[in-house]
């Protein structure tokens, strides 16, 4: 079997890589030469844990390579995944479509026998249709299946999400692409991963449903946390509480500053576009898009008001600047909310990251970038924790407390508990917790 991947972005770099992990032989493409030349060094764009490893030894194994070449890879595929990128369209929502028509343009147009056609990219509903259209118009003699085939990997733990999936989904209709798909995923046969098989367009809107609905989770909880605060409760435990119940379950319920990322803001924003423009609006969806936009920007005021209601000629440090930990991905992160409203607000922002500085530095460029967690505090009148990497997780408290020009520390994502902070001597305010 050998199969290309048109986009090394991140959903396209891991799957590759993962597929060649199950022994298909993979040819990533990239239009991108400066990237592509760097991949064939062996450099790695992104910071994915594990991914750097397993690309080495797969090219060492002969099975996966990277080119611009995108006519000599297709012409050479039993299927094509087109993974590039659908940002959302500015002014309405809707998600870009534009380089994956152009991909499927170009695949058409160098097909050679039978070949299956995936969209592994997250596309509205209808996406996959089209590019059948397109690529016949492009094509009338082609021999070709068109498949959706969403992906569900996170950021962070990609691989093993890849490699180890609670479900596969594999939108066709034709008998003969579910057999092409089969042996692609024949490694996770044996470990008896549930594969489901739908329609097109009932793959394309699970992908969706299964996004948005887990950023409903966790809005809910969100908002539970902030309810918490009012009445004297703990998230945590009212989490656990309802988590327990097998019909909830306990994953996706940890508050925090609103979810962030490439693909939650996009997609329910995408996905209420759709679903309005068809005339059946998702009310709950449009709910959630606005409360989590509202909430990062009353993290600021969280903060602010931690720091006895003002900001103004203050230093802030900031732990953590990326969506989450494990990742250098800066799209959509609450910082990008957060810090802006600090610095506006009179106070002058330090900062530390593990691996999101890079990024950080272009979106965020008027604060000071430090080394290191000690460095970003010292000399600082508060400390916020804005993303749990692990190494926020054990800070030397009596250092922190040294450091800092206060011990005020502000824990949006709760890594710590305030009877250690109080008896570390803290003024402490997390999420949804009685201090
Ligand atoms: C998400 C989904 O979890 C994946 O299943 C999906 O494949 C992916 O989007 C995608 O569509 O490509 P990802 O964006 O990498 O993955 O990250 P998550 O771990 O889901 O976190 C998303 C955001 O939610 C982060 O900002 C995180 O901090 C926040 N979050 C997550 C919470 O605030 N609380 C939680 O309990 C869980």
């Amino acid at each position: 079997m050998r199969i290309s991947m048109i986009g090394t972005g991140y959903v396209g770099l891991v799957s590759g890589t993962c597929f060649s992990e199950f022994g298909v032989e993979v040819i990533c493409v990239d239009k991108d030469a400066a990237k592509i030349d760097r991949l064939n060094q062996g450099e790695i764009p992104i910071f994915e844990p594990g991914l750097d490893a397993l690309v080495t030894s797969n090219v060492a194994a002969g099975r996966l390579s990277f080119t611009t070449d995108l006519a000599a890879a297709v012409a050479r595929s039993d299927a094509v995944f087109i993974a590039v990128g659908t940002p959302s369209r500015r002014g309405d929502g809707h998600a870009d479509l534009t380089y994956v028509y152009d991909a499927a343009r170009e695949i058409a147009a160098a097909m050679n026998g039978y070949t299956v056609v995936v969209t592994k990219s997250t596309v509205p509903v209808g996406t996959g249709r089209a590019v059948e259209r397109i690529i016949r118009e492009t094509r009338p003699d082609a021999d070709f299946d068109m498949v959706s085939n969403p992906e569900f990997l996170r950021e962070g733990s990609a691989i093993n999400d890849f490699m180890r999936p609670d479900r596969v989904v594999i939108g066709t209709e034709s008998e003969r692409a579910q057999q092409v798909m089969r042996q692609l995923y024949r490694v996770l046969y044996l470990i008896e991963t549930p594969i489901l098989f739908t329609s097109l367009e009932t793959s394309e809107l699970t992908k969706y449903a299964a996004n948005t609905f887990l950023a409903t989770k966790i809005t809910f909880i969100n908002e539970i946390a902030d309810l918490c605060e009012h009445v004297g409760a703990d998230v945590h435990d009212v989490a656990r509480g309802i988590g327990l119940d097998g019909r909830i379950g306990r994953k996706f319920l940890h508050p925090g500053p609103g979810y962030g990322g490439s693909c939650f803001p996009k997609d329910t924003l995408a996905l209420v576009t759709t679903a309005r423009d068809t005339g059946s609006p998702l009310r709950i969806v449009e709910t959630v898009v606005d409360i989590n936009a509202r909430r990062k920007r009353a993290m600021a005021d969280k903060i602010i008001a931690a720091c006895e209601g003002s900001v103004a000629g203050k230093t802030i440090a900031i732990l953590g600047l990326t969506f989450k930990p494990n990742t250098d991905d800066m799209r959509d992160s609450p910082s990008l909310d957060i810090v802006p409203a600090l610095l506006e607000a009179g106070a002058t922002v330090r900062a530390f990251d593990p691996e999101g500085m890079d990024e950080a530095r272009a979106l965020l460029p008027d604060i000071t970038y430090c080394d290191d967690a000690y460095e970003a505090m010292t000399g600082a009148d508060a400390l916020v924790v804005l993303t749990e990497w692990n190494a926020f997780r054990a800070l030397n408290l009596a250092r922190v407390k040294e450091a800092l020009n206060a011990p005020v520390m502000i824990d949006l994502r709760n890594v710590y508990t305030p009877a250690d902070m109080a008896a570390a001597g803290f003024r402490y305010t997390s999420v949804g917790r009685p201090t």
